[in-house]
């Protein structure tokens, strides 16, 4: 084509000027950075329209030479310019693009979401560490747990009335979720000799379901064995227990009680901390929760794990960690515990 255009003088100018026509408005129609330089290539590079044009000049009868060495060199120039406005428009609006998507380094972060202990396992601990200190070592049992531990071994035959107060899911005959941690006492004392004086913090199932009651609930077992134990000692660890939990003197009192596996028994019951002992739906108009079952453990149950019943005498209890929890931190409604509310469980 070059070798057709230089031919003629006239035909060569309206040709080179043809040229930087076609070429600038293809620059201008350019949409991305890759079509501007393929468009350098075409007329610029080392092969390019332009540059042939000009390598072709000194071929030309030398009259026309100067001519048409001056138009090859403007429409160069003017080619060279639309590619660099070209690259400068397309460059400035990708950096817009990329500005819009861009980080903000200068923004503070967004924390991730940590998690936090449970008030449960708060409260759990909390109890434990008192024991602790008082001297007591902690165990720990199954929760599917043996008929035979849950009850027989806890002098609480089948048949028994007593199994009534513990509406019991069972897995078959003689596996039942445990409905209270005093099976450990068993497993305990199956184990070792006395002294002992241990906690057994775990959960426990009944079928059972309101305000103050949920299915699935946490106790704590308590398990004293010793010489010279008695009614007075129990009083004094749970009073312990209680004030030191709330960091006040809190009232409690023991009520007279059955447990088949404590002689005598007692249910402990703490001032409702909600309404003051005035009554409330939380202590149902009592002013009274009762938190935890306690007493001496019954000596059918040494006899069968063979204690020494003339030398040791012992006392256990079993405390409702939930009911705990609700007066130390004010909950009216046990459930809350158990339906994962972040903006609830975020305060403990
Ligand atoms: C017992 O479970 C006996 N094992 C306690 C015991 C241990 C007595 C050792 C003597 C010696 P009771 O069924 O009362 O006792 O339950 C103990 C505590 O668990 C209750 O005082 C109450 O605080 C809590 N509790 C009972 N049922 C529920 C429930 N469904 N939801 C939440 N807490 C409960
Ligand atoms: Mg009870």
């Amino acid at each position: 084509m070059i070798q057709r255009v230089v031919a003629g003088s006239s035909e060569l100018d309206q040709t080179i000027e043809q040229i930087q026509e076609e070429a600038l408005s293809a620059i201008a129609d350019a949409k991305e950075m890759e079509q501007v330089n393929t468009l350098s290539v075409k007329y610029l590079g080392r092969k390019g329209v332009v540059t042939m044009y000009l390598r072709n000049v000194s071929s030309l009868p030398p009259e026309d030479r100067r001519e048409a060495g001056r138009k090859g060199n403007q429409a160069k120039k003017a080619i060279e310019e639309g590619l660099k406005a070209a690259a400068c428009r397309l460059s400035s609006k990708a950096e817009e693009k990329a500005g819009a998507d861009a980080i903000d380094v200068t923004l503070p972060g967004r924390p991730a979401p940590a998690g936090s202990l449970h008030p449960i396992t708060h409260i759990t601990r909390r109890i434990c560490d008192i024991f602790v200190k008082m001297g007591f070592d902690i165990a720990e049992g199954p929760e599917v747990e043996a008929d035979y531990y849950n009850f027989e071994a806890l002098n609480i035959p089948k048949n028994h009335p007593a199994r009534d107060m513990q509406d019991t899911f069972y897995i078959s005959e003689n596996i039942v979720l445990r409905t209270h941690t005093s099976p450990i006492q068993v497993r305990i004392m199956e184990r070792y000799a006395p002294p002992v004086r241990v906690v057994a913090p775990g959960k426990v199932y009944r079928c059972d379901s309101d305000l103050t009651h949920t299915p699935m609930f946490h106790q704590v077992e308590g398990l004293l064995v010793d010489e010279h134990i008695s009614f007075g000692d129990l009083k004094g660890v749970l009073t312990a227990l209680v004030h030191q939990l709330f960091d006040e003197h809190l009232s409690l009192r023991f009520r007279p009680s059955f447990f088949p596996f404590t002689e005598p028994s007692a249910e402990v019951d703490i001032l409702c901390v909600m309404c003051r002992g005035k009554g409330c739906k939380v202590c149902s108009g009592t002013g009274w929760l009762e938190v935890l079952g306690c007493g001496m453990v019954h000596p059918a149950v040494f006899e069968n794990l063979g204690y020494d019943t003339t030398r040791y005498g012992g006392f256990a209890f079993g405390m409702g960690v939930e009911r705990l929890a609700m007066l130390k931190y004010g909950i009216n409604d046990i459930r809350l515990f158990y339906e994962n509310d972040a903006r609830f469980l975020r305060q403990f």
